[in-house]
């Protein structure tokens, strides 16, 4: 019986071997190792008969057990080294090391964010400041220090997201910014509070609103950009410059602006602002109907809201723009999106287009 086992570690030692140093791949090496090594392999199976056979006739034939084990492993590993070598260098001399490699694939920054980095630079370029205020905000921000009176619909939850947190005493509920006209009372309150130094505001404030909408035409989450600029002896003359500035930036050369009486709680006067048609040029034609397209509001800084702020309203005057960022970029592209939500939706067929 102890006989047996010896000759059968022996033989096992010995097939091993042979197998092992003759092996030609990785693939062929690997089923050698499960054939002795595996859970049921020849080894394996010795060595549990092995530990079946009582403690004092092992003696010669543990010490042999142990032996065979750690040369199959040793030569395995060794094998191993030699043929993972071999890939490698045989890899090297059948590849072409000239062809190009394959390009990992590379993203995009998404189209708004192309748009808001273009809209941003335009208004640099004339000596505006990029800002950017939360959009998880205060009442008093987006609508109180604004002029808006207490049962104004805006404030309604049908169309506002209100946070459920504390009521603030002072500045009210908490809510998602429903447009950037909320940095105006920041950006002013905040330049107020430097007492005594003479104030001269000329900032664009881009960021993420949000509105109970979500239709073809509507995504809850959109962009504004907001202009604000706050001095002495502002006037109307400055907006249209600067509204009529950005329009021939943005959309080309040969583009005019108009505005046109409108009304805005936090602006006296307000305006709608208005692009010529690019496609007829402002003769009238099936997009635009009468010549014009309409960009969005303006207006002159109400005196209230200078005042809100801890400004003199007599001494300090100034105007305002909110447009919407996927409203310029669509219009100056001629987009004529199906559906608006697509923008947000991930959809890379869309986003790879841009
Ligand atoms: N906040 C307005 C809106 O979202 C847009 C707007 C109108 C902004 C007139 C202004 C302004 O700064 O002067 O509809």
């Amino acid at each position: 019986m102890e006989q047996d086992l010896l000759n059968q570690f022996q033989s096992v030692n010995s097939d091993a071997t042979s197998l092992i140093i003759n092996a030609e791949s990785l693939s062929e090496l690997n089923e050698i190792k499960l054939d002795f090594l595996g859970k049921n392999g020849r080894l394996s199976i010795a060595m549990k008969v092995l530990s079946q056979t009582p403690a004092e006739k092992r003696g010669e034939i543990g010490r042999l057990a142990n032996e065979v084990k750690t040369t199959i492993e040793d030569l395995i590993a060794a094998q191993e080294k030699k043929l993972g070598a071999k890939v490698v260098t045989t890899g090297l001399t059948s590849t072409d090391v000239t062809m190009p490699g394959i390009l990992p694939p590379i993203g995009h920054l998404h189209l708004i964010t192309q748009a808001i980095g273009e809209i941003s630079r335009i208004f640099e370029h004339i000596g505006f400041t990029r800002v950017r205020y939360p959009e998880v905000e205060w009442d008093w921000y987006a609508f109180g220090g604004l002029n808006f009176p207490q049962n104004h619909p805006a404030r309604d939850d049908l169309e506002t997201f209100f946070v459920d947190a504390n009521v603030d005493p002072k500045h009210g509920r908490m809510l998602l910014t429903p447009h950037t006209s909320s940095g105006q009372i920041r950006e002013m309150t905040k330049e107020a509070a430097k007492k005594g130094e003479p104030i001269s505001i000329k900032i664009v404030n881009i960021a993420k609103t949000y509105r109970r909408q979500s239709d073809v035409s509507h995504t809850p989450m959109f962009h504004q950009f907001e202009t604000l600029v706050i001095g002495e002896n502002i006037s109307v003359t400055h907006l249209k410059g600067v509204l009529d500035y950005f329009a021939k930036s943005w959309f080309g050369p040969h583009r005019k602006t108009r505005i046109r009486p409108y009304h805005f709680q936090f602006t006296e006067p307000s305006f709608e602002t208005d692009v010529s048609c690019g496609v007829c040029e402002g003769r009238g034609c099936n997009l635009c109907k009468e010549g014009w397209l309409e960009l969005g509001g303006a207006g002159m800084v109400h005196p209230h809201v200078i005042k809100n702020c801890g400004l003199d309203p007599k001494k300090y005057t100034g105007f305002a723009s909110g447009w919407g960022v996927e409203r310029v970029l669509m219009m100056r592209e001629g987009l004529a999106l199906p559906d608006l939500r697509i923008l947000y939706s991930s959809d890379l067929r869309f986003l790879q287009q841009f």
